[in-house]
């Protein structure tokens, strides 16, 4: 008979509860409809590096791939303990090889001295599994491969490990939807970064609809201690770096196929007259074209028709044109 939420009208029951409400009506930042975040952006915005040089901070980091690899390297050049774990032998060795490598290059190239390459390796451990870690870190930092059901069992697990607060560095699967199963989804965020984490400046702190406000502050802190520029996010697909970028690269494809200019010549239109560092097409070649149409496909289910794979990119993979990888995509690599 009633048909409306329990208990509506007596307020919400909790603050997280509060928090998504806020959310759900977009009620929480003012002017801007859906923020997601119920601070004001510019505070955020205007927030110091807080935790860098206080006291120690220890982040645990699942998967040492290509990602984790490069987190636990600025977690540990930031004077912050980085505990990576990496059940795959072979591949834990790897990482600290790599890991060496890159930090010894730190000290060639003049950014940084010895002893804080020293201090650095120091930083560094290496784990078999989640199980490994200590009780109580500040955060655990999950970036496993790109698939829903592994990265929620993995989270699962972290959260066993009580850390004070969880992330996920997925691209593309929804925070809210990972968070799914967590006993403390408030305390879980988005913290993408982007590849490579030690030249690549952004992190998106990307917030699910149960991401409690200190748990965004707190990856805020945690990415500009690490050297890095955060920005904040609503959860929802592409988030907000690669529904642009994706969308900008697809039409360029279009481009190609319209015989409107070359690649080169399309790919200096942005660089030269809108001062972007690299044109849509050769960032798609570096990116790999086979990511790029799966991104697209993925999009194009939410956003629709403007997010549709162009023909030429389909045809581009099909024949194994994947761009640098494979040596051919709008650019010969060799
Ligand atoms: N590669 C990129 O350019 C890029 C950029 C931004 C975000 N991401 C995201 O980062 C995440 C990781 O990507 P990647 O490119 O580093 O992948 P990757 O395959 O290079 O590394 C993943 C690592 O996780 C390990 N792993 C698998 N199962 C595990 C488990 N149960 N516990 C602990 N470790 C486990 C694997 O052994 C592997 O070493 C993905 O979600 C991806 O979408 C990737």
């Amino acid at each position: 008979m009633s048909g409306g939420r329990a208990g509506a009208g007596a307020g919400p029951a909790t603050p997280e509860q509060a928090a998504w409400e806020r959310r759900r009506d977009g009620s929480g930042g003012g002017a801007i409809a859906a923020w997601p975040y119920s601070g004001a952006p510019l505070l955020l915005a205007s927030r110091p590096r807080k935790l860098a040089k206080e006291a120690k901070v220890r982040i645990g980091i699942i998967g040492a791939g290509t990602m984790g690899i490069g987190i636990a390297h600025a977690v540990a050049i930031s004077g912050w303990d980085a505990l990576v774990v990496e059940p795959d032998g072979a591949q834990r060795e790897k990482a600290g090889a790599r890991l060496g490598d890159v930090v010894s290059s730190g000290v060639s190239r003049g950014k940084l001295t010895q002893a804080e390459a020293d201090g650095a390796l120091g930083r560094l451990s290496y784990h078999a599994g989640i199980g490994e870690l200590p009780e109580g870190l500040d955060w655990i930092i999950e970036s496993v491969p790109e698939k829903l059901e592994l990265k929620r069992a993995v989270l699962a697990q972290a959260e066993g490990r009580a850390p004070r607060f969880l992330a996920s560095n997925t691209s593309a699967i929804s925070i809210s939807a990972l968070a799914e199963g967590l006993s403390a989804p408030e305390r879980f965020v988005g913290m993408h970064f982007f590849n490579p984490v030690w030249s690549m400046k952004l992190v998106e702190v990307v917030v699910g609809a149960l991401s409690r406000d200190d748990a965004v502050e707190a990856a805020v802190d945690a990415a500009r201690g690490m050297g890095k520029e955060p920005i904040v996010v609503k959860d929802a697909p592409g988030f907000a770096s690669s529904r642009l970028g994706v969308l900008l690269g697809l039409e360029a494809i279009r481009m190609v196929e319209e015989g409107i200019a070359s690649p080169e010549d399309i790919d200096k239109a942005m660089t030269l007259g809108y001062g972007y560092p690299m044109g849509p097409l050769r960032l798609g070649d570096l990116v790999g074209l086979d990511v790029r149409l799966a991104i697209a496909e993925h999009l194009s289910g939410t956003y629709g028709e403007r997010f549709s794979p162009p023909a030429l990119l389909r045809d581009m993979v099909a024949q194994g044109k994947l761009g640098k990888k494979s040596g051919q995509g709008f650019y010969t690599w060799s």
